[in-house]
């Protein structure tokens, strides 16, 4: 498997928890580097955009109210196999299902609070990359 870049954000809850340096820390361990690194506070418009691909589902609304209600970290990491790395770091989308040791179960409260976002595929993640840090 080649070298990849991936996109992760940690989001507002996880921000507010102050957890950053301990979800770099797991990126670290895992062999990626992080190659771009941001803070920001998305604006609506932002959140909108990055999500569009749900924007038909039921919980779109509170998921970007969600993700403007706080400063986000956002992340190029890279490494072999990167967008699966990271997405083994995460965890499953809800917590309560997420393995013992992940990202999620570790940090997050609830489906629609979960502490990271990851590409879920090499295709994804070179557009995610170019949506908050261009080409
Ligand atoms: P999804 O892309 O399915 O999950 P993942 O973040 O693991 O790639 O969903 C995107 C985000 O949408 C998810 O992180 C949290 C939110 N979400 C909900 O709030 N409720 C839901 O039922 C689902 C499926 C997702």
């Amino acid at each position: 498997m080649a070298v990849q870049r991936t996109l992760s954000i940690i989001k507002p809850d996880a921000v507010a928890k102050n957890v950053i340096g301990k979800i770099y820390t797991r990126f670290e361990n895992a062999g990626l580097k992080i190659v771009e690194a941001k803070m920001a506070q998305l604006t609506q418009a932002e959140a909108e955009g990055f999500y569009a691909v749900h924007k038909e589902r039921p919980f779109f609304a509170d998921l970007v109210k969600f993700m403007v209600s706080g400063p986000v970290m956002i992340q190029a990491l890279e490494g072999e196999n990167a967008v699966q790395v990271n997405r083994d770091l995460m965890g499953a989308t809800n917590p309560k299902e997420a393995a013992a040791g992940t990202i999620r179960a570790d940090f997050a409260e609830s489906i629609d609070a979960n502490a990271v976002h990851g590409s879920d595929s090499a295709e994804n993640a070179a557009i995610e990359i170019a949506y908050f840090f261009g080409k």
